[in-house]
C-alpha cells in the first residue's frame, strides 16, 4: 500500500518533472524563434525560401555569394517561374544535348593572352569573328577599366555584371584577361548552351567565378519569347521582331520563351558592388534601368552600353540616356589611357545612329 503522503509526494515531483519538461521545450521554442528571427535579419531583405546548405553547396562559386547574400535567389519559385541559376556540377539537361550543337574554336584574351575553347554557333556573325580572330573587339576595354578602377579588387562584394551574355565572348575574357568574380545574364537557349558548353570544360577555378542567370531582365517578372535573327543570334530582340536590314529572316526555329525578372529582385544592393557592367539589351535597355531601381544603380561604378538608335526607338526606350543621368550617371564617348573622353551632353543627345557609350557614377563630391 501507498500511504497518503507517498502519493503526494509522487503526483508533486510528476508535476515538478513536467513542468520542467514544459520549460526546456519553451527554452528550446525560444531558442528556434529567435534563430529565425535572426537568420531572417541577416539574410536581409527579399530572399522567399529557406535557403537550405545543400542548396547553396552545389553551386559551386555562387556559395560564397549566397553566403554573403550578394544574391537574393537563385531560382524562379518567388515568380512561379522554373528557370534555376546555372549549376556547374551538372549545367546541361539531356534535353539540351539533344536539341542543340555548337563548334568549339580557340579563344584569346585580349588582356592576358591566355586561351581556352570556346563553343561557337555555326550560322552567326559573332561566331564567324571569333573563330578568325580568336576574340570579339569589343570585349577588349572591359579587362583594361577593370584592371584600372581603384576599386579594392580583393572585395568580396566587388563584381563584373553583364546583361545579355550572348555566346560569352565577354565573359570569357573577363574570367580569362582578369581575376573578377562576375554574374552574366542571358535568356536565349541556345545561347546558354554555348556558354554552358565552353564552361563546364574550364577548370573549376574559373566556373567558381561565374554565376550564370539563364533569365533575361526587364522591368517585371514575366514570361516572353525571343526573336533571333538568322545568321545573327547576337540580334535576339525580346518581345518582338527588330530587324538589322530588310532582307533579314527569323525563322521559327530561332524563337523561344524565355524568363524574365527585375534585377533588384536578384541582387542585393545592401551587399554588391558593381566595379563593371555591360549591358546589350537590343533597345530593352529602358525595361532593365526600370527593374534595376535607383538603390542598385547606385551600386554600379561604370557600365559600358550600346546606344542603337533604331532599337531603342521600337522599344519605346527614347530617354536612356537622361535615364542614367538620373541614376546620376556621366556619360561618355570613350575611355583612354585610363579615362573616360568625350563627355556626351544630355540635352544636346547622341549623333551616332549606333554607338558604344560608358556611363560612369557621378564623384561625389
Ligand atoms: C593592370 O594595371 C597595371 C598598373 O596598374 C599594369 O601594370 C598592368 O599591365 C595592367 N594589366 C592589364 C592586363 O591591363
Ligand atoms: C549642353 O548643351 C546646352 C545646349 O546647347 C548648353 O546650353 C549647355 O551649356 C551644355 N552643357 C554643358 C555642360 O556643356
Amino acid at each position: 500500500m501507498v500511504s497518503i503522503g507517498e502519493l503526494r509526494r509522487q503526483q508533486s515531483s510528476y508535476f515538478l518533472r513536467t513542468m520542467q519538461c514544459f520549460r526546456s521545450a519553451a527554452v528550446i521554442l525560444a531558442a528556434c524563434y529567435a534563430f529565425f528571427f535572426l537568420s531572417r535579419l541577416l539574410r536581409g531583405d527579399g530572399y522567399s525560401g529557406v535557403l537550405l546548405d545543400s542548396d547553396v553547396q552545389s553551386f559551386g562559386g555562387a556559395t560564397s555569394a549566397l553566403g554573403r547574400r550578394i544574391v537574393k535567389r537563385i531560382d524562379g519559385k518567388a515568380s512561379g517561374m522554373p528557370w534555376k541559376l546555372v549549376d556547374w556540377g551538372n549545367p546541361l539537361s539531356s534535353e539540351e544535348e539533344s536539341t542543340f550543337t555548337c563548334t568549339m574554336t580557340s579563344f584569346v584574351s585580349f588582356a592576358s593572352g591566355e586561351t581556352a575553347q570556346i563553343c561557337v554557333h555555326e550560322e552567326d556573325g559573332v561566331s564567324d569573328t571569333i573563330k578568325k580572330t580568336g576574340r570579339l573587339t569589343h570585349c577588349n576595354i572591359l579587362p583594361v577599366i577593370w584592371n584600372d578602377s581603384t576599386q579594392d579588387k580583393t572585395d568580396e562584394s566587388l563584381y563584373y555584371v553583364e546583361i545579355g551574355a550572348n555566346i560569352g565572348s565577354c565573359v570569357m575574357e573577363m574570367l580569362l584577361g582578369t581575376k573578377a568574380r562576375i554574374i552574366a545574364f542571358e535568356p536565349h537557349p541556345m545561347n546558354l548552351y554555348n556558354i554552358k558548353k565552353t564552361v563546364s570544360q574550364l577548370d573549376k577555378s574559373y566556373q567558381d567565378r561565374l554565376m550564370l542567370f539563364p533569365i533575361g531582365l526587364g522591368g517585371e517578372s514575366t514570361t516572353s519569347k525571343i526573336y533571333s535573327a538568322t545568321g545573327n543570334m547576337g540580334n535576339s530582340v525580346i518581345g518582338k521582331i527588330i530587324k538589322d536590314r530588310p532582307s533579314q529572316k527569323f525563322e521559327e526555329k530561332n524563337q523561344f520563351p524565355v524568363y524574365v525578372e527585375r534585377l533588384d529582385s536578384i541582387l542585393n544592393s545592401e551587399r554588391i558592388k558593381v566595379g563593371l557592367m555591360k549591358m546589350d539589351a537590343q533597345g530593352f535597355e529602358c525595361n532593365i534601368l526600370e527593374g534595376m531601381g535607383r538603390e542598385l544603380a547606385e551600386c554600379i561604378d561604370v557600365l559600358k552600353f550600346e546606344h542603337t538608335l533604331r532599337w531603342l526607338s521600337e522599344q519605346g526606350c527614347t530617354d536612356l540616356l537622361p535615364r542614367l543621368s538620373d541614376y546620376s550617371f556621366d556619360l561618355y564617348r570613350d575611355y583612354n589611357g585610363g579615362k573616360f573622353g568625350g563627355l556626351v551632353n544630355i540635352s544636346v543627345g547622341l549623333p551616332c545612329k549606333f554607338c558604344e557609350l560608358f556611363a560612369k557614377r557621378k564623384s561625389s563630391n
